[in-house]
């Protein structure tokens, strides 16, 4: 079986390394790529977004399963592009309809989603330029920080949490009137300010069946101690050491069956990854954000975990047969560290010469932001390349992922060192 993944980062590259391990598949294509998967697949040099590009290589290639990395094209709908489609029609696609992927998409409509079948979240009211007035005294309601967030997408910045109140009416105001995140911030929740500590938890769901997928952690800030802006993930440890099974099995029934369940209520269709932002208030999990996707970098932790052959457990989520699947788990933990550019989140240059990285042996390397160039490999991107080593708890795996790290070069080249610092 032939197989096209889309997209070009850190998780892309894990998903192909992992079905790359399959003696089912027959060639894997990658769309766009990077210099790692370009060593273990063939690079499709075409957009994420661009359906009939990617119709016209399907067909080209013989392509029998395509499998979507990133939220963008599944929010754009290309699923749906695919079913409408009479020569697409009988290729699987896994990842979320347009429906279900707006749970992603929208804030306001996610909210709703878990109101509507009673999973647990921070309180909220969303606010439009026309309700500036009333947001202002949502506000006035809520003791600091405030949390507002972009209704739409807004690559990963869309989420605002401040101190002073006057501060967060002024944002609230450049959000909806002076459309500072364009029209993903027209309209604008707010939130109850949740205090806790962060974990992800990804479930693969086929419509009705589901496995729910180790945990992982990741840190998403550029500075050490969860300080500074923030980035894509700069690393991630999986399982996460807090989430014991009484805690899991909350999070289970309240969050993970429910919202299953509820997608199905709802006639809204979905085959693919369900990550679940969650955060531990008390001994309570509560819902932060869906998204329809994996994580980036938690893929790299997570995914080199589970033991399964990735081809036949994506038959099952395309055939509706997950259930007769059992999922097998690296009890080892596995930890992640990034390596990202210079300047990154804020502005970086591209192009520098990567060396080392084909010198290590004991931990796995994915590569997210790089590009091939004649004999060379060149950095492509703010988060480059990520280390991935397993060991008997989170310390001893971290500390393989650092001694590698070394012996990685380029210009500019920076990635945290406190990685897992707070469990
Ligand atoms: P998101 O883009 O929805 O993942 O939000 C970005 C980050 O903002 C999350 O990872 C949390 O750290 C933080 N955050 C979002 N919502 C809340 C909330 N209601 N309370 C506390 N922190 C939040
Ligand atoms: N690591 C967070 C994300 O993929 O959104």
């Amino acid at each position: 079986m032939n197989i096209l993944i889309l997209g070009s980062g850190g998780r892309e590259h894990t998903l192909a390394w992992k079905l790359n391990q399959s003696p089912m598949l027959g060639k894997l294509f990658v769309a766009p790529g990077n210099a790692g998967t370009a060593e273990i697949a063939k690079n499709i040099p075409i957009g994420v977004n661009d359906f009939e590009k990617i119709k016209a290589s399907v067909l080209q290639y013989e392509i029998s399963m395509v499998v979507v990395g990133p939220e963008d094209p599944l929010v754009n709908g290309v699923h749906d592009f695919f079913l409408n489609d009479e020569d697409l029609r009988r290729i699987p696609v896994i990842g979320p309809q347009k429906a279900a992927a707006t749970l992603e998409g929208s804030k306001q409509f996610a909210k709703e989603f878990m109101m509507r079948h009673a999973i647990p979240t921070a309180a909220y009211q969303s606010f439009t330029a026309d309700t500036l007035e009333n947001g202002y005294i949502f506000l006035e309601s809520l003791a600091p920080p405030y949390v507002l967030k972009a209704d739409g997408l807004a690559a990963g910045k869309g989420v605002l949490i401040l101190n002073d109140l006057e501060e967060a009416k002024e944002e609230l105001r450049t959000m909806l009137v002076d459309g500072k995140f364009g029209n993903a911030s027209a309209k604008v929740v707010i939130e109850e300010f949740l205090d806790g500590i962060e974990l992800s938890v990804f479930v693969l769901t086929d419509g009705d069946g589901y496995k729910v997928l180790p945990t992982a952690k990741d840190y998403k800030r550029i500075g050490e101690g969860d300080t500074g802006l923030n980035t894509g993930g700069m690393g991630a440890i999986s399982p996460v050491p807090f989430a014991d099974k009484g805690f899991m099995d909350k999070i289970h029934d309240r969050i993970v069956k429910p919202t299953v369940e509820g997608l199905k209520m709802d006639n809204l269709p979905y085959k693919g990854f369900i990550f679940i932002g969650l955060i531990k208030v008390g001994d309570d999990p509560k819902v932060i954000e869906y998204n329809v996707r994996l994580g980036d970098p938690e893929t790299e932790a997570v995914v080199p975990r589970i033991q399964n052959d990735f081809v036949k457990l994506f038959g099952a989520v395309a055939n509706g047969t997950l259930d007769a699947i059992d999922l097998a788990v690296d009890t080892r933990t596995a930890a992640t560290v990034m390596m990202v550019s210079g300047g990154y989140p804020e502005a970086y240059e591209k192009g520098k010469e990567i060396s080392g990285y084909e010198n290590i042996q004991d931990s796995l390397v994915f590569h997210a932001g790089t590009q091939a160039k004649d004999d060379k490999v060149l950095t492509n991107g703010g988060r480059v390349m990520a280390i991935t080593s397993f060991g008997a708890d989170f310390k001893k795996a971290l500390s393989k992922s650092y001694e590698n790290i070394e012996k990685v070069g380029f210009s500019g080249k920076n990635y945290r060192k406190d990685i897992g610092f707070d469990l």
